[in-house]
């Protein structure tokens, strides 16, 4: 049986862990990487197995350094008016970017560069590096963690920070939602765990990893 253990082992290492939240919130199972081992191979694993919105998740503590807001905040637009919805307080979405080496910034390689330089962006921030090394808008979504991580929200943008912090890794997780191709709908937990099972990935509960990392 995977445990928390586990997961912070596989992290470590590099590999991918799949984690689902929490039936009564999103009831959603996210593959999740430490950025800086995502290659265009995971890329294209995340884009055909998983078939959610790849996102970089960082810590608050380099969001900070990196002046990043939440994309509520800055968006200018009735739209943005009214944040709700209906299975948290509020999203963590930040900007969009691009590392300034990519052309369109959506290819498999491309992506994989921009989110390994977000790791190594993470590692050591600094907000002038920052503004000359990637452009917004582009194709990774950012994700901006709470303060206080799994004390204030219990996201998969705070499960992937802790789960780094465990791993010893840069503040930076790339979550990536899996789908059913057959219903469209949220991939139920016990296919993600049969798709973990064949894979030979390691799959969590959020509950499992709340537990062992808060
Ligand atoms: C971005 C999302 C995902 O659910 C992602 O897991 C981040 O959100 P949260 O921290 O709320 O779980 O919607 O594609
Ligand atoms: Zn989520
Ligand atoms: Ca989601």
């Amino acid at each position: 049986t995977d445990s928390a253990a586990d997961a912070v082992a596989a992290f470590a290492r590099g590999d991918p862990v799949l984690v689902h939240d929490a039936a009564d919130r999103e009831g959603e199972t996210d593959v999740i990487y430490p950025a800086g081992a995502v290659d265009s191979a995971a890329v294209a694993h995340m884009r055909n197995d998983a078939g959610g919105l790849v996102c970089v998740a960082l810590s608050d503590a380099v969001a900070d350094a990196l002046d990043l807001p939440f994309m509520r905040e800055v968006v200018d637009h009735p739209t943005a008016a009214d944040h709700e919805l209906g299975y948290d307080e509020r999203s963590s979405f930040s900007l969009t970017v691009n590392h300034r080496d990519t052309f369109t910034g959506i290819t498999d390689e491309d992506r994989a560069l921009t989110i390994r330089e977000l790791a190594a962006t993470a590692a050591d921030p600094d907000a002038a590096a920052f503004a000359e090394a990637f452009r917004s808008p582009g194709h990774v979504h950012l994700l901006r963690a709470a303060p206080n991580l799994l004390d204030d929200r219990e996201g998969h943008t705070e499960l992937g920070i802790a789960l780094a912090a465990a791993a010893d890794q840069p503040p930076a997780a790339v979550v990536c939602e899996m789908l059913d191709d057959e219903t469209g709908e949220a991939l139920p937990p016990a296919a993600a765990r049969a798709y973990a099972e064949r894979e030979g990935l390691v799959y969590v509960e959020g509950a499992a990893l709340l537990a062992a990392l808060d």
